[in-house]
C-alpha cells in the first residue's frame, strides 16, 4: 500500500543542459522530452500527487521558460506548481536554497527534494516516514546499480546511516547509489549558503556527514532508471508503455505499443517493444518499429527498421534503412538504404542521401 503526505511539498531539480542527450535537449530540456507520450516530468508529478505532494516549486535554468506553457499552475494534475529560475546556473544545491524561498514549510518540516531525470517505484510516502521517525537532517533514496562510477556513491553502517558521499568516484566502495530523491528537513535547506553555486553531492551532503548530523539511507530495489542517457531514455519509455514501471500519466493502457492522436500505423506494420508513436506518425507497410521512441509528426517508411531509437519531431526514415541504438534529430530525413547504428546521431534538419552510411559486417 503506498502512504499518502497530505500537504507534502517538494523543489523538483530541472536546470541542468541534458548535455548527454544532444541534439534531443538542444530544442527541448530533457524534463519537457515527449516520453511514452507524454512530457517525462507529467510521470514524475502524477506519481508525486499519488503520495499527496500537493505542492510543487521547479527550480529552472536551462530553457527556463519553456516549463511553464505546459504545465500552467498544476491544476491539471491536481497540483499546485511555481517556477523559480536562477538567473546563472546555482548548481544542485544552490538551485534547492534558491527554489526554497517559494516553500511555506516550517523549518521542522519535511521538504522532498527530486532530481528531474528520474523514474522511479519506490514508495516516497515509507521514505518521509522512516526520516520523521529517526528524526534525520536528510533521508537519501538508495538503489543499486552495476556501475556506480557515473552516481553518488552511498555506504552505510548497519542502522542505515549514511557514512560518505563519493559523488562519481573510480573507486566505488559499495554498489549502493543515490538515487536522486531526497527528503529534507527544512532547515537544513536553510543552512545552505544563497545566492552561491553549491553541490549537494559534492559539498551539502559530505559537510553533513563530516560535522555528526543524521543523513540517512532509505535503500530499495523497486523500478529505478536515471533518463540521463539516449539509451536510457528509450528504455524508460518503453518500460511506461509496457506496463513495467506503472505511470498514473500513461496517456492510454499499456501494451506492445502506444499511439497518440491521428497516428498511422498501418496493419501491414510490425510495431512492438514498448514503442510510443507520437501524435500524426505515419508507420507504412512492411515497417518494423521494436522499443523506440517516434516524436510527433514522424514518418517511418515502407520496409524501414528502427530498433530502441528515438526519431525527432518531423524526422523521416525513409524505406529500406536501419536505425538500431541511434537518435535522429527534429525533421532530420535519413535516406534510403542507410544503416545507422552503435549510438549514431544524426543532428536536427540534416538530410542523409541514399546509401551514405552502412556500418553492418555482411557490405
Ligand atoms: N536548477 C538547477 N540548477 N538544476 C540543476 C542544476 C543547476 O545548476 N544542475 C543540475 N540540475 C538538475 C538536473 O536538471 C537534474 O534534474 C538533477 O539536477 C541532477 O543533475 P544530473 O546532471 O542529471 O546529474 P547526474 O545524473 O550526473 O547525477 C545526479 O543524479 C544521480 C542519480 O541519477 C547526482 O545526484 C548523483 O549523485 C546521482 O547518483
Ligand atoms: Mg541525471
Amino acid at each position: 500500500m503506498e502512504s499518502s503526505l497530505p500537504g507534502l511539498e517538494a523543489i523538483l531539480l530541472v536546470g541542468g543542459q541534458g548535455t548527454r542527450l544532444r541534439p534531443l535537449t538542444l530544442g527541448t530540456p530533457k524534463p519537457l522530452l515527449p516520453t511514452a507520450g507524454v512530457p517525462f516530468l507529467a510521470h514524475q508529478l502524477a506519481r508525486a500527487r499519488s503520495f499527496g505532494v500537493r505542492r510543487i516549486v521547479f527550480a529552472t535554468s536551462y530553457k527556463a521558460s519553456m516549463f511553464e506553457p505546459v504545465f500552467g499552475d498544476g491544476a491539471a494534475f491536481g497540483l499546485s506548481l511555481e517556477y523559480i529560475t536562477e538567473t546563472t546556473p546555482l548548481g544542485t544545491g544552490g538551485a534547492i536554497r534558491n527554489a526554497a524561498e517559494a516553500l511555506t514549510s516550517g523549518p521542522d518540516d519535511p521538504v522532498l527534494i527530486l532530481n528531474g531525470d528520474i523514474l522511479s517505484g519506490h514508495d516516497i510516502g515509507e521514505q518521509v516516514s522512516l526520516h520523521r521517525a529517526r528524526e534525520a537532517a536528510v533521508t537519501l533514496h538508495l538503489t543499486e546499480v552495476d556501475d556506480p562510477t557515473r552516481f553518488g556513491c552511498v555506504p552505510t553502517d548497519e542502522s542505515g546511516r549514511v557514512t560518505a558521499f563519493l559523488e562519481k568516484t573510480p573507486n566505488p566502495v559499495t554498489n549502493r547509489i543515490n538515487a536522486g530523491c531526497y527528503v529534507f528537513t527544512r532547515s537544513v535547506i536553510d543552512s545552505i549558503p544563497r545566492g552561491e553555486v553549491v553541490s549537494v553531492e559534492r559539498e551539502t551532503f559530505p559537510g553533513l556527514i563530516e560535522s555528526g548530523e543524521l543523513v540517512l539511507g532509505y535503500a530499495t530495489r523497486t523500478y529505478w532508471l536515471d533518463v540521463g542517457t539516449p539509451a536510457a531514455f528509450v528504455r524508460g519509455s518503453r518500460d511506461l508503455v509496457l506496463g513495467r514501471l506503472a505511470s498514473p500519466a500513461l496517456p492510454g493502457p499499456t501494451g506492445e505499443y502506444l499511439a497518440l492522436d491521428g497516428a498511422r500505423v498501418s496493419p501491414e506494420a510490425k510495431v512492438q517493444g514498448g514503442t510510443a508513436v507520437g501524435a500524426r506518425c505515419v508507420v507504412e507497410a512492411g515497417a518494423s518499429v521494436v522499443g523506440s521512441v517516434l516524436s510527433d509528426d514522424c514518418v517511418i517508411e515502407a520496409g524501414a527498421s528502427v530498433i530502441d531509437s528515438v526519431v525527432g519531431q518531423g524526422a523521416r526514415v525513409c524505406a529500406g534503412t536501419v536505425v538500431r541504438d541511434a537518435v535522429i534529430g527534429d525533421g532530420a530525413i535519413v535516406g534510403p538504404g542507410n544503416e545507422l547504428q552503435n549510438g549514431v546521431r544524426i543532428w536536427p534538419g540534416v538530410e542523409l542521401p541514399e546509401r551514405a552510411l552502412r556500418y553492418s559486417s555482411d557490405v
